[in-house]
């Protein structure tokens, strides 16, 4: 199996995941690297890539830039531009997605062999594995590992307006993505329960759509048993025992009597985490203060200044919270630790001295830091609402409850700190039915096996089916791609033409065939059907301004991506508004998102009236096309769109060299398909705006024969039938 794993956002390296640094740097990168680095350690398992994003930012470590790295024998991060580098958060990402999609598909296509499946993480990296997987016609896997329709009832709970979260985060293109993945993935992974259940229960989602649980793995390596410093010392690698000494010393600085037990407490310092209802809990019970000691640990930070708002509050909060209850000497608030070894460490630190873990949130839709202090042999007290229910079911290891429950809260702490058999209990649950349920190895067999079995029953689209599935090996195998306009060279022979369809439904393994032309889709769909064409690989319509592919039309997005760089349409129809020889086609299709369409006064010549029209398009400052064809048509489209250009793109997505592509034509708007590179042909009955490509040096084939048969008697010229 070679299996690819995509994870768009965040800073994402093998060593020292910078964890906490921003809202996108969390459990999510540590989870992917995780997963990549074992499953490329299982049996069966040939490779394992990490797609993400190429960095190349001033404010991030110039490890981000490198296209590979290592994370073990077949097993690598690849790094891919994207949106020219800059890190940007994730809800910015979206129009940055196309061109990465592109990116990914010639990166795959240059490997060894196609992937087995492509696995998305999060609404972003779906949306990206969801159009690799097509193209290759691979199952898609997607984990959503948190979701947009919760996301917005909670901010509409606390005040949000529809309008405010679209602004800040984008959400409603999140829900949207998040619900195309579900209508076409083969599989969907879940940590818990809860998420299947809960989480994705407003998304509109296919009976048979296939949901696995598999809650991730632990690196145990890290989360080793607490009495491993009294039992076995000298089994520990030194840079934990580093780590702890920093960390007992940056207690200290906090406590007047550092050999109380601790309430620890771990996390982002967001809102939803609700860190105050713990201060506010320990603020408020004496008792608790004279047998505790309370350390949050929230975030990172050097300048609370200079943090985000939602951070800058939450922190500020607990600054004052701390000094309304005044708990100087009592609560610590470290600004530093790191993932790598300071986290276990201080799990560590707080079992030796049977403390106990708290997590307020009001909701955690896993619990990773549950099962994680719960390895060390640190029992928990945390949310019942979500993931948290999974851990204690198989574990046991720690007590769920109502989090706005102050005194239930309260007594948790204290029976946890003051009734020792409870606590051992507790502590020995969680050092071994963690390693039983929580095992990265217990997960990669679980997600192995819905893998084969989702690949075993995947059914790739016919090789000589028309699905945009299937396009991508299909492309792989052809030999020669036909790509020719349709009105007045496609058409207008019947017989010519049914002796071309029968050619390339005889030729189909290895000569591709696609249509562009200057009609919109629609309008070529109608085509299509009139005369029976379903074989069918590649739309080129509404002159080169959009691609599709199969006769089911899948849009090729890394195209449209393309074509919004200084495009300016409103100032195009303005612009030329007042020129009396031109009027705006009004035809159904005939204005585009990116085709603006004139037809020109019958009166006048066209190459008299052409620089006038561009001294005028030229005010806009936009960067256009301008092409006229049958000395009636005048299309402006955005620079880098016309059909020539599309198929040069194609040519360069798919690795079919130009001069294996044949392109046909007859008038104004082919032009730019037949010179150059590409088999151009140009059929008898030709428009005089194409005469030019008869002077020396082009490749471009003048037929006799008009329409089809002219078609039919290029590809014989160049020897491709
Ligand atoms: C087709 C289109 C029209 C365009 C012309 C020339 O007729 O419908 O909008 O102007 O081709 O490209
Ligand atoms: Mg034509």
């Amino acid at each position: 199996m070679y299996i690819q794993l995509v994870s768009m956002h965040g800073l994402i390296r093998g060593q020292n995941i910078e964890m906490g640094r921003d809202a996108d740097t969390g459990g999510q990168v540590r989870y992917v690297i995780e997963l990549a680095k074992n499953l490329a350690e299982q049996p069966g398992v040939t490779q394992v890539d990490l797609f993400t994003r190429r960095l190349k930012d001033k404010r991030v470590t110039a490890d981000y830039s490198q296209t590979f790295e290592e994370l073990g024998p077949n097993c690598r991060i690849v790094r891919l531009p994207c949106g020219g580098g800059r890190y940007v958060r994730k809800e910015k990402l979206w129009s940055f997605l196309d061109e990465f999609i592109d990116q990914m598909i010639s990166f795959t296509r240059r490997q060894e062999k196609p992937p087995t499946v492509v696995h998305g993480h999060y609404a972003d990296a779906g949306y990206v594995a969801a159009e690799v997987a097509s193209v290759f016609d691979v199952p898609f896997v997607f984990t959503g590992h948190s979701l947009g329709k919760p996301k917005l009832e909670y901010l509409e709970s606390v005040g949000w307006t529809l309008e405010e979260a679209n602004q800040e985060l984008n959400i409603e293109k999140r829900i949207q993505v998040e619900q195309d993945c579900l209508s076409v993935a083969d599989l969907v992974i879940t940590s818990t329960r809860h998420e299947r259940d809960d989480q994705y229960k407003n998304y509109h989602k296919d009976e048979s759509l296939r949901f696995e649980i598999i809650p991730p793995g632990l690196d145990l390596a890290r989360f080793f048993p607490y009495y491993e410093y009294e039992l076995a010392p000298h089994t520990v690698d030194e840079r934990f025992k580093q780590a702890r000494m920093r960390m007992v010393h940056e207690l200290r600085r906090f406590f007047f009597n550092p050999d109380k037990p601790l309430i620890l407490s771990l996390c982002r310092p967001d809102r939803r985490k609700n860190i105050q209802a713990l201060i506010k809990t320990y603020g408020e019970s004496k008792e608790l203060q004279s047998i505790a000691n309370l350390a949050v640990f929230a975030g990172i930070r050097s300048n609370i200044e200079e943090m985000s708002d939602n951070e800058k509050e939450v922190l500020t909060d607990i600054l004052m919270m701390l000094d309304r209850y005044d708990l100087y000497g009592k609560m610590a608030i470290p600004k530093q630790h790191d993932s790598e070894f300071d986290v276990p460490e201080l799990y560590r630190l707080t079992a030796s001295g049977r403390g106990v873990f708290v997590n307020s949130a009001f909701i955690e839709l896993f619990g990773l830091t549950f099962i994680e202090a719960s390895a060390t042999g640190l029992p928990f007290i945390g949310t019942n609402d979500g993931g948290p229910k999974d851990i204690i079911e198989n574990c046991e290891c720690g007590i769920i409850l109502d989090v706005t429950d102050q005194e239930a809260m309260t007594k948790a702490m204290l029976s946890t700190l003051t009734n020792h058999d409870q606590w051992n209990t507790m502590s020995a649950n969680g050092i071994n039915r963690v390693r039983e349920h929580y095992s990265w190895d217990t997960h990669c067999k679980e997600y192995l096996k819905a893998l084969s079995e989702v690949v075993e029953t995947y059914e790739p689209a016919p090789s000589t089916g028309v699905s945009a599935r299937s396009l991508g090996n299909r492309l792989e195998n052809v030999k020669y791609m036909l790509i020719t306009d349709i009105d007045n060279t496609l058409l207008g022979d019947d017989d010519a033409l049914t002796n071309l369809l029968d050619l390339i439904h005889r030729e189909r393994g290895r000569i591709a065939f696609g249509v562009a032309s200057g009609r919109s889709l629609n309008l070529i769909l109608e085509v299509l059907e009139k005369y029976n064409i379903h074989e069918i690989d590649v739309i080129i319509s509404s002159v080169g301004s959009e691609i599709y592919y199969g006769r089911d039309c899948q849009p090729d997005k890394g195209w449209g991506s393309r074509l919004r760089h200084k495009w300016y349409p409103n100032r195009i129809r303005d612009a030329l508004a007042n020129l009396p020889y031109l009027s705006l086609q009004t035809g159904p299709g005939s204005q585009r998102e990116f085709k603006v369409s004139y037809n020109l006064d019958d009166h006048v010549t066209p190459s008299e009236v052409m620089s006038e029209i561009h001294t005028h398009l030229d005010k806009t400052r936009s960067a256009y096309s301008l092409i006229h064809s049958h000395g009636s048509f005048v299309d402006i489209l955005p620079h880098r769109a016309s059909k020539g250009k599309a198929i040069r793109y194609l040519s360069q997505k798919w690795h079919l060299p130009l001069s294996n592509i044949a392109a046909s034509g007859d008038s104004g708007n082919d032009y730019d398909m037949l010179t150059g590179q590409t088999s151009g042909i140009v059929v008898g009955n030709y428009d005089k705006e194409l005469e030019s490509l008869r002077e020396n040096g082009q490749r471009c084939y003048f037929a006799k024969a008009n329409y089809a048969a002219g078609i039919l008697e290029g590809l014989k010229y160049y020897g491709m039938i």
